[in-house]
């Protein structure tokens, strides 16, 4: 079942939708406030470590902030939207992008687009966690975001909105760390770390990435939400983030609709497939 905000009725100010990554069990900060026409993302990194956020647009949509940029630990940056924004946010690890000379070999251990600093608009090499937005200018027709793991997870992420009413339009973060616990079949293992030669995990594929299977994607003879109920490893996703979306029809998740009409439950199941 989804979560549901209350519509929100103000006229010309728009919410403020921030969304943050977050070390495990530490919480989102408040952003400032928003204009009219634009969404303000405030992208924040509460890890120990720096990450390189990306976003792609749907189709039609346009790029934001080049696709792509660095956010050290413990900063953050606004990325302005147009109101009516959709696409997804998804944020890197373990870049150089010095390292591959230009080649468009991969740069970053996680969420790799091309290579590049500036994604431009590509989508991020899959295992890794997803925010889903989904904007409308007009607020009746129901304004949503989701976060993803039915292509794996790389990073905890946490989202909320300005203004919040409540927790009510938030989506927490992981109660455990998936690639902690993910199995050796989902790992995404590098060499990380001065000197270390020990492999670490730094993702965890979903089961429909790693083992390209139509009962694990939903497709064919179970591309319907009766068919398609889950498995073992989507409920290892749940049991760790039980916010996120953890396979295609899941209908548990949180999908925050925080300017619109409350949608009927699991009806946001469609979202995690943007
Ligand atoms: C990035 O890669 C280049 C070329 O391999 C290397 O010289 C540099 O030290 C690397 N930077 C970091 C921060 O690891
Ligand atoms: C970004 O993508 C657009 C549209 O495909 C393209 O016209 C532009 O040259 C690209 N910019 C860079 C820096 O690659």
């Amino acid at each position: 079942m989804g979560k549901h905000c209350p519509r929100w009725t103000s006229g010309a100010r728009r919410p403020l939708l921030s969304w943050a990554l977050i070390a495990l069990l530490s919480f989102v900060a408040a952003g400032p406030v928003v204009l009219a026409e634009a969404i303000v993302f405030h992208v924040a990194n509460r890890c120990p470590f720096p990450v390189w956020p990306a976003s792609a647009p749907n189709t039609g949509h346009p790029v934001l902030a080049g696709g792509g940029f660095l956010v050290p630990p413990g900063k953050s940056r606004r990325v302005v939207a147009p109101a009516t924004w959709n696409g997804r946010f998804w944020a890197r690890t373990g870049c150089n992008f010095t390292a591959n000379g230009g080649t468009g070999a991969a740069a970053c251990l996680t969420g790799d687009c091309e290579g590049r600093l500036a994604c431009n608009g590509s989508v991020g090499t899959p295992p890794a966690t997803l925010v889903e937005v989904s904007l409308h200018a007009d607020p009746s027709k129901g304004s949503s975001y989701d976060v993803s793991l039915v292509d794996g997870y790389n990073l905890p992420v946490a989202v909320s909105a300005k203004p919040a009413t409540g927790n009510k339009c938030a989506i927490a973060g992981c109660a455990k760390d998936v690639n902690a616990v993910c199995p050796p079949e989902l790992q995404v293992t590098a060499a990380t770390g001065g000197g270390a030669k020990a492999a670490t995990v730094v993702a965890c594929k979903s089961a429909c990435l790693a083992f390209g299977l139509d009962a694990f994607c939903c497709r064919g003879a179970y591309a319907t939400p009766a068919a398609c109920r889950g498995s073992v490893y989507s409920r290892l996703f749940k049991d760790a983030c039980p916010a996120y979306y953890s396979y295609a029809y899941d209908t548990t998740a949180a999908t925050a609709t925080g300017w619109g009409d409350e949608e009927p439950d699991g009806g946001r199941a469609g979202a995690a497939l943007m």
